[in-house]
């Protein structure tokens, strides 16, 4: 498995928010989980993807237990608040990922990734440069640059217009079908059709 997550409970100022998750997903599968603002979608993505910890469960990537945020290689994350750095080009942020490993063609790679993504022209603009629409597609650019194993997307649609959308989908259905476990929180019907399985999160727990 990808990304193993069991009996993951969490609670903030006393409010039962998650409640025994338990979720399984492959390599190569596309998953999206659905339910209505405030069921905790974004409060388990940041623990799966380690960024805050549960209260009780525990969350493997790759058969091992998270301790901490793992590489970006294991598990890449769009994060529902873009987390761009204001002080970077879109090319710079994109390639960040890359920079970090060493990589020598993290330049071209980059602005490939942002070109898949229709934005290929932005990459040397900064992010209060271009639209929110656009910040989105260059954080997803930035996740997805390094092949993670894990790939959470939080919204991926949510700020982008039809046409955006249609290629926003068609990228993550391409990494999930290079081989990476592809987790997407969404309100988005489109979304949900391009996925291997819907689950929702009813009352802490996940559903199908
Ligand atoms: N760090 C935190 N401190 C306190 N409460 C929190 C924290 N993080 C999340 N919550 C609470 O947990 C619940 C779930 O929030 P979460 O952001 O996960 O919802 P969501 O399903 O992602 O909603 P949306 O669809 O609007 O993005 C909310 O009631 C929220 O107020
Ligand atoms: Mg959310």
């Amino acid at each position: 498995m990808a990304l193993v997550a069991n009996g993951i409970g969490r609670s903030f100022r006393r409010v039962e928010v998650l409640r025994g998750v338990d979720l399984a997903v492959e390599p190569g599968e596309f998953v999206t989980i659905g339910g209505p603002s405030g069921s905790g979608k974004s409060a388990l993505l940041s623990i799966l993807c380690g960024f805050d910890r549960p209260d009780v469960g525990s969350v493997l990537i790759r058969d091992e237990e998270l301790d901490g945020a793992p590489s970006w290689q294991r598990c890449a994350v769009l994060p529902q608040a873009l987390g761009l750095a204001g002080e970077l080009t879109l090319a710079e942020n994109t390639a960040l990922p890359l920079l970090l490993t060493g990589s020598p063609e993290a330049r071209s790679r980059s602005v490939a990734v942002l070109a898949e993504l229709g934005i290929g022209d932005l990459a040397d603009r900064y992010p209060n440069e271009v639209s929110y629409g656009q910040q989105q597609r260059a954080a997803l650019a930035r996740a997805i640059v390094v092949e993670p194993a894990v790939l959470l997307a939080d919204e991926p649609t949510a700020h982008v217009d039809h046409a955006s959308a249609e290629v926003v989908l068609t990228v993550l259905r391409r990494v999930a079908d290079r081989g990476t476990a592809v987790i997407a929180a969404t309100h988005d019907p489109r979304v949900h059709a391009v996925a291997d399985r819907r689950l929702r999160l009813d009352k802490g727990r996940l559903v199908a």
